[in-house]
């Protein structure tokens, strides 16, 4: 399977910030792309980095949505409107989403729905935190948010599933090799079960550089989601070609 790397800059960067980073960025795929690589910016940022990524083959996704089309929903944006921006991609259920907002898996459900009904793959992010994974209770968990976000009409096809432990997120402490694995194994399985084969699994928290490459060597990854590595185009970039087919 193609390997998916998807940069998530959550609350980061300004226009000006933004263009320098997609210049850079951009200009490193005059080659090509060493596999799917996306880009998803505040919802400030969309409109500005939306034709330079395109021009560049470079995916647009945006980090939330609301579950309604349209109406009054102060602040909230529809999926529909990311679509119309150029998105292809949107984040449901990320952790900082979960903890911050509160938002149970029955409200990325119907997130992931609304997406799919704009025509937009849902990326749902699920992930143990650090109580749970110390009581045993990782699988149970993530199998639990896994079968309450996935909507209805989910395919392998608008639907990708990002396993983000919440004590490895923007802590410096990756989960290890034989940890994602077993976790990896494990959601296949489920994935198996609930929508068949060839849904994707990204793998979340704290990759970088020097991790990347083992990580992706990984039978059951088929990508990276990076939030910190990914405001550095260059550390980004180096992630992505970890990703080529060997
Ligand atoms: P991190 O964040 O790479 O900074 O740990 C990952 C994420 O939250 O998607």
């Amino acid at each position: 399977m193609r390997s998916l790397i998807a940069g998530n800059w959550k609350m980061h960067g300004t226009l000006a910030w933004a263009g320098d980073q997609v210049r850079r960025l951009t200009e490193k795929t005059r080659d090509g792309l060493p596999c799917d690589v996306l880009v998803c910016p505040p919802a400030t940022l969309l409109s500005t980095v939306a034709g330079p990524l395109r021009d560049a083959g470079i995916l647009l996704g945006a980090q939330d949505c609301h579950h309604e089309t349209r109406g009054a929903f102060t602040g909230d944006i529809a999926a529909t409107m990311l679509a119309d921006l150029g998105c292809s991609h949107v984040l449901v259920g990320h952790s900082e989403r979960r903890s911050f907002h509160r938002e149970s898996s029955h409200d990325v459900r119907k997130k992931a729905m609304a997406a799919h009904r704009a025509g937009l793959v849902a990326i749902i992010c699920i992930g143990e935190d650090r109580n749970e994974r110390r009581a045993g209770k990782a699988f149970d968990t993530t199998a639990e948010q896994l079968a309450r976000s996935l909507p209805a009409g989910a395919t392998a096809a608008n639907t990708v599933i990002a396993w983000e432990p919440v004590w490895a997120i923007g802590t410096g402490d990756s989960a290890n090799v034989p940890d994602v694995l077993a976790m990896h194994r494990f959601l296949k399985q489920q994935l198996m079960t609930l929508l068949g084969d060839g849904v994707r699994l990204l793998y979340g928290g704290s990759v970088n550089p020097s991790n990347s490459r083992e990580l992706l060597d990984i039978e059951q990854v088929d990508g990276l989601l990076i939030g910190g590595a990914s405001l550095d185009p260059e550390r980004f970039w180096q992630i992505a070609t970890d990703g080529a087919p060997d």
